[in-house]
């Protein structure tokens, strides 16, 4: 019945207050920050020190470089892999727009490649066609927490002498053929924002097994120069550096997490695959894969839907904006990741970010225009998607992804009902 429904007076299925919110914190953390609080280093600290060993040892890489955002571990792995003015970046049409503002940053130039349906990844079989003289790197992002294909990768990536950068924002954990995300490409950045797997407010960390790419990452970091903090500094620009270094209480609230992230990935995962179970077979609604060999961290429980299968005349958008609307009344804290493709993104149709046309206007550049019909997949993607993040991690059980699956049900039992819904504008 329509009235059952919460959107139109019906009783939620998630009472107010059962799902909690994102991350616990508990009397560890308190320690961790309070003792940084308590000491007398508050910048560059003790703390980052200690969770740059401890991440790479958790990642099992050589070396690892605390940043203040996953940006900014993405702009320091571009520099470092040597791209310079009017080089050129593979990148996914489909990801968070820093995954491709990073290459401006550098005053390279992205080139996108459309995404693959199945797992909303780059598709790895398009790349090829993509590369030309100019170009200097790939980055790979393993959205929402499922690895790329890095076999393929890498194969192109040796063929044609290119760097491979991780985006591994979204991976903590993540694996391929089981290894770990950060682990495949020459460098790899991961975040640690609110809502990342690991998190420590704001935050990232760029990791490498390569001696040089950390090396240049480092003068990237702070300010040009080739000493850290806490090694006696000579204060001399050697290059073009940022001021990309994380602070202390921010690192030991990173380190109080790092030390619960292997319980929490598994608690993901296993809340993940209750909600599987109970998805399964809702005409319309399409649910995420996790084909053979990749390792999800189901950082994100994304969905696309398909109106007709599920009985709804009208468009793909709309239907699941109407979805989502029902479902946020059910309880249920449902987003739409990015509504633009990032070729469709201001920033890249005006072609300008630094004045002038650069660096699309470059002596060096390659004339490069994005026109967003030549990414239908992600286009597609776009319209269609929506997901959920913290209702599957900690504290949240199982009983919470219980609670979601009958939150969907009872709106895909309603579809004929969500015409009715006013469209947010
Ligand atoms: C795929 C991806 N890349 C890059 C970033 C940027 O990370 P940060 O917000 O830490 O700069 C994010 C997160 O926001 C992300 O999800």
């Amino acid at each position: 019945m329509k009235s059952d429904l919460a959107i139109f007076g019906g009783a939620p299925v998630i009472p107010a207050g059962m799902i909690k919110p994102w991350p616990p914190i508990d009397e560890l953390d308190r320690q961790y920050v309070l003792s940084s609080l308590e000491g007398t280093v508050h910048s560059f600290g003790p703390n980052c020190v200690e969770l740059e060993k401890e991440f790479a040892a958790w990642n099992g890489n050589k070396y690892a470089i605390t940043t203040n955002s996953g940006t900014a571990a993405l702009h320091m792995a571009v520099a470092a892999c040597g791209c310079g003015a009017g080089d050129e970046v593979i990148v996914p049409a489909y990801s968070w727009s820093s995954s491709a503002t990073c290459v401006l940053h550098h005053n390279c130039l992205p080139v996108f490649v459309d995404i693959d349906w199945p797992t909303m990844n780059i598709d790895v079989e398009k790349i090829e066609a993509a590369i030309t003289e100019k170009t200097k790197a790939i980055i790979v992002v393993h959205l929402h927490g499922l690895t790329v294909n890095m076999e393929k990768v890498l194969g192109l990536a040796r063929k044609y002498n290119l760097k491979v950068i991780e985006d591994a924002c979204q991976a903590h954990g993540a694996t391929f053929k089981g290894k770990k995300a950060g682990l495949w490409g020459d460098c790899a950045a991961f975040s640690f924002n609110q809502n990342k797997c690991l998190c420590s407010g704001e935050g990232g960390m760029l990791v490498t097994d390569d001696e040089a790419i950390n090396q240049a990452a480092r003068m990237v970091w702070s300010f040009g120069e080739t000493r850290t903090p806490v090694e006696t500094r000579d204060y001399h620009a050697y290059a073009l550096g940022w001021m990309y270094r994380n602070n202390d209480l921010t690192a030991a609230f990173g380190r109080s997490q790092l030390k619960k992230l292997d319980r929490y990935l598994a608690a993901q995962k296993e809340n993940a695959a209750v909600l599987l179970e109970e998805l399964k077979d809702i005409p319309g609604l399409i649910l995420p894969v996790e084909p053979a060999g990749h390792g999800h961290n189901w950082y994100n429980f994304t969905v696309r839907v398909e109106p007709e299968a599920a009985g709804y005349q009208g468009q793909p958008d709309e239907f699941r904006d109407r979805v989502m609307q029902a479902l946020q009344a059910e309880g249920v804290p449902v987003g739409v990741y990015q509504r633009f493709i990032l070729p469709r993104m201001t920033v890249f149709q005006a072609r300008n970010a630094y004045g002038h046309g650069c660096p699309w206007e470059c002596v060096h550049a390659r004339k490069i225009f994005y026109r967003p019909e030549d990414f239908p997949v992600a286009e597609r993607h776009a319209r269609n998607h929506f997901g959920l993040t913290y209702p599957l991690r900690l504290p949240n059980g199982p009983e919470v992804a219980e609670k979601i699956g009958e939150a969907f049900r009872k709106v895909f039992d309603n579809v004929a009902f969500l015409q009715d819904i006013p469209v947010k504008t």
